[in-house]
């Protein structure tokens, strides 16, 4: 009985919400355990397109259960918009989500305390999702945020708002900022009613399902780059994307799971700002991100395009302890005659292969690249390893080898049945 954590190996948007959706086939339970409505997993199920941003894949697999951990942060309207959505495409979601009583509630309050961050001349601008989702981490940090427990008990609610709204409006006239947030305490008492039915102790509902052998997928939002602790600070996002935040944010013990897995696009994009050693510069940016439609699902922000980085992968590598890796997006180098592939860095004359922790020395880092040829023939919705052009393959094994995680899984298409998984792979053995 194998409990697996999927997550992103790189700066978010690696294909996961397809291999989640795909995977989840397999397991009882997918459980979603940090990040907000500031993720979007994109998922081609046939013709129909479903951008999920809060609601784990799995929902999508008529009698799984989606869980919504304690690790995630809320914004009840989005969240009843997204549940709107699905049920329009007939999607049994009250019957199928669950939604943790410890997770935290966004409001537009955070909104707006981000736009003050953002815009202030003193700080650094992240690029944010404008989401609210920092400022609401920070006041779960700062132990004054509210809760679902707290949103569905009106008393309890009414009690904590007002003080916390009011800590807002304090900071918005510091910034001479007048136009200030809606007091939302009516509405979210309304859309509290109907968030209630579907609210759990998710902690033990996970426990006690692996008490009873079901299997459980854990689903990482963004990458490991935008981890709060491991990624590229502050050009993070505010949770913990790695893979400890699965145990922290679902309320499983590490002891309970079996398995790691990372998602990495067969290049690499970030969205927002911060240093991106690999990012290309020439027309084969614009390229690549044409042929991979690389538009943020979520703000439909261009996302920057860059080359595979070995470096990088073997940092979060080695901070989630990948059993395998999941490639995405092969086909989408299809065409290209070279393919570069970051081996280490230069940093003050010296050849590096380890992630400095400061994002001003990343930032001066210089990309050292081995160029492999390209395969120029289309793969694109392969199934089979022995299928793919030779020289594809050998990209493949070139990954393999110089980040030390086995390919166990290959994306080559939008669409559930464009993967292949690799006979005998450590992968295909934890999915068994
Ligand atoms: P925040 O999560 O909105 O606070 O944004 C912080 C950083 O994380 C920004 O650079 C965002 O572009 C990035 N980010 C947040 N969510 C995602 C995601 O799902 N994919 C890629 N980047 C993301």
């Amino acid at each position: 009985m194998s409990n697996i954590i999927v997550l992103g190996a790189q700066w978010g948007d690696e294909g996961k919400g397809k291999i989640v959706d795909l995977f989840s086939d397999r397991f009882d339970i997918v459980a979603r355990y940090q990040g907000g409505h500031n993720a979007g997993h994109t998922v081609f199920i046939g013709q129909q397109k479903y951008v999920l941003k809060l609601i784990p894949s799995g929902i999508l697999r008529p009698g799984k259960l989606a869980v919504i951990g304690n690790g995630v942060v809320i914004d009840p309207v989005a969240l009843l918009s997204e549940i709107e959505t699905l049920e329009h495409a007939g999607i049994d979601v009250r019957n199928q989500l669950a939604i943790s009583n410890r997770a935290h509630v966004i409001f537009p309050f955070h909104r707006l305390v981000e736009k003050i961050s953002e815009d202030s001349p003193d700080r650094v601008a992240i690029g944010t999702t404008s989401r609210g989702i920092g400022p609401c981490y920070e006041d779960k940090i700062g132990r004054r945020g509210i809760r679902i427990a707290d949103l569905i008990d009106p008393a309890a609610f009414a009690a904590l708002y007002q003080p916390l709204r009011k800590d807002k409006q304090s900071i918005a006239k510091a910034f001479g900022i007048q136009t200030l947030d809606d007091d939302v305490l009516d509405s979210y008492r309304e859309l509290a009613e109907r968030i209630r039915p579907m609210v759990r102790d998710t902690a033990y509902l996970l426990n006690d399902a692996i008490r009873s052998g079901k299997r459980i997928l854990l689903e990482g939002a963004q990458g490991t780059m935008l981890d709060i602790d491991h990624g590229t600070y502050p050009f993070v996002t505010s949770s913990s994307a790695a893979a400890g935040g699965a145990c922290t944010g679902t309320g499983l013990a590490p002891t309970r799971i079996n398995g790691i897995v990372g998602v990495s696009k067969a290049y690499i994009t970030r969205v927002g700002a911060g240093p991106f050693p690999s990012e290309i510069h020439d027309p084969r940016g614009d390229t690549i991100r044409h042929a991979g439609n690389e538009f943020g699902s979520v703000t439909g922000r261009p996302r920057r395009c860059g080359w595979f980085d070995v470096p990088l992968l073997r940092y979060t590598a080695t901070v989630n302890g990948f059993d395998s890796l999941i490639v995405t997006k092969l086909d989408v180098l299809d065409a290209l005659a070279e393919i570069p592939v970051c081996v280490g860095y230069e940093l003050d004359g010296k050849t590096i292969s380890e992630m400095p922790a400061r994002q001003d020395a990343l930032a001066e880092a210089k990309p050292l690249f081995e160029t492999l040829p390209g395969w120029q023939t289309k793969t694109f919705g392969i199934t089979r390893l022995e299928d793919l052009p030779q020289r594809a393959r050998d990209y493949l094994h070139i990954l393999e080898q110089k980040t030390g995680i086995e390919v166990g899984c290959v994306s080559t298409g939008p669409e559930r049945n464009q993967t292949l998984i690799v006979p005998g792979s450590r992968l295909q053995k934890l999915l068994c």
